[in-house]
């Protein structure tokens, strides 16, 4: 299939092109290069072997949209193309809901009108809000707490509005737990934008000097050690269940919505140990009270994907520890 991907000079984005290429398809990419560069774009070019038509467009200009429908014959699109900082997204809403949900609008709006019927939506975790009862299934309720987490709950809503009304629609809404690691080549991976928010970033700043320690946000959650826990899973896993969605969109007719995790948690003091273990690198932290908007525990039941799709994650948090810290290093040595 010929494959639009919207933001795929991003972390998922990125990492799902080379899975796409692998699989036999062929790529387009859009990107407004607001959180990634065009340097990316090279190194998926030499990482592949291909030539990827690229557009620097604005998700949300209709008519550089429309141009790419008319130059390609897309059979499906993948929408990663959003803003997805928590922070920023409560600080700056308006940019947040402009961005976020008229991109999404606009795309379905061009997908209309060039008779386009397959999307791989990039939806969050975030979606189950506060849940507290982990695993968490696809079918718990939705509530989403932040402005960030609001605009991954409406566009799912648009979508499955808009495919209401398209019986031809073949939609997936995925939505992802903790992505983390890198491709194992070690030339591909999150480039965050100044101090990281995550976790295993922020790591990898430590371990290789930028940052002096890590803040341990609370250890008095109500789990196996206090700090708490999530779902990680390696953004190659991530990228392959796009692909193996993409099989099921080609048969058939619907909204399909899966859950990509692991399935088991990790506490914060299991991640770092097992960072230090696989790398051999010691990880100065220091226990900090808790960030406002966490909860202790959040994993995923990804059982529908293995059943419906069968995909299923792979790769085992040393994994994810040692391909982080190969692209950290990569980073700092081009300094990316
Ligand atoms: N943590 C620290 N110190 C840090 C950063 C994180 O202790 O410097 C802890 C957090 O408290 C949490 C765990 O590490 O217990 C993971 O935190 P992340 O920020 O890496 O991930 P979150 O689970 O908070 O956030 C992720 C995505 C969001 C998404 C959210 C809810 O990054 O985009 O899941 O699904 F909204």
């Amino acid at each position: 299939m010929k494959v639009f991907v919207t933001g795929g000079l991003g972390y998922i984005g990125s990492h799902t092109v080379v899975s796409l290429i692998e699989a036999g398809h062929d790529v387009v990419i859009a990107d407004a290069l607001y959180n990634s560069s065009e340097s990316v774009l090279q190194r998926l070019e030499k990482l592949t072997g291909k030539s990827i038509p690229f557009y620097r467009i604005d998700i949300t200009d209709h008519d550089s949209l429309s141009g790419i429908f008319d130059d390609h014959s897309i059979d499906a699109v993948i929408h990663f193309a959003a803003y997805k900082a928590v922070g920023e997204s409560q600080v700056k809403p308006l940019m947040y809901y402009r961005n976020n949900l008229f991109g999404m609008i606009t795309l379905l709006e061009v997908m209309k009108e060039k008779g386009v019927h397959r999307l791989v939506f990039s939806s969050s975790a975030t979606v189950y809000g506060d849940l507290t009862e982990s695993p968490i299934p696809e079918t718990a309720p939705l509530k989403a707490a932040n402005v960030y987490g609001k605009t991954k709950l409406m566009c799912e809503d648009i979508i499955r509005d808009y495919a209401a009304t398209d019986s031809e629609a073949s939609f997936a809404i995925l939505r992802y737990f903790n992505p983390v690691g890198a491709h194992e080549s070690g030339i591909i991976g999150e480039l965050p934008n100044g101090i990281p928010n995550n976790l295993m970033p922020y790591i990898t700043q430590v371990a290789n000097g930028i940052r002096d320690h890590l803040t341990v946000f609370g250890n008095d959650y109500d789990t196996p050690d206090g700090t708490g826990v999530r779902d990680y899973i390696h953004v190659v896993d991530l990228a392959d269940g796009h692909t193996a969605v993409l099989k099921k969109l080609e048969k058939e007719n619907g909204v399909f919505t899966y859950n990509l995790g692991c399935g088991r948690g990790y506490s914060v003091l299991e991640v770092i140990n097992a960072f230090e273990r696989q790398n051999g690198i010691e990880i100065r932290y220091e226990i900090g009270p808790r960030r406002s908007g966490d909860i202790a525990t959040c994993f995923s039941d990804p059982s529908k994907a293995e059943r419906e799709l069968g995909w299923k994650a792979e790769r085992n948090i040393d994994d994810m520890c040692r391909d982080s810290w190969r692209w950290q290093q990569y980073a700092s040595e081009h300094n990316l």
